[in-house]
């Protein structure tokens, strides 16, 4: 199981590996309008763990830039195993 914790509150939740964020993030308050990459309204800004997040998508590669920042949109990434704290 991975797990994904909010800073903002310290909630913790399990996710099997490998799942979206997506449902996670939202029912924790994070605003999503178009779902598909495109629109940035569910930027997350990833406190630790990131490397246990999936590679970029080119939507978020689209709309964040490539390479180092900590940013990534919510709708688009999965954790892949581990520990993943974020904030929003
Ligand atoms: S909801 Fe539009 S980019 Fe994620």
């Amino acid at each position: 199981m991975a797990k994904l914790i909010f800073e903002n509150n310290e909630e913790e939740i399990e996710l099997e590996d490998g799942s979206p964020l997506a449902q996670s993030c939202e029912e924790a308050g994070v605003p999503f309008a178009c779902t598909e990459g495109v629109c940035g309204t569910c930027v997350i800004e990833i406190v630790s763990g990131k490397e246990n997040l999936s590679p970029p998508t080119q939507e978020e590669e689209d709309f964040l830039g490539e390479g180092t920042c900590d940013e990534r949109l919510a709708c688009q990434c999965k954790i892949k195993k581990g520990t993943v704290k974020i904030r929003f």
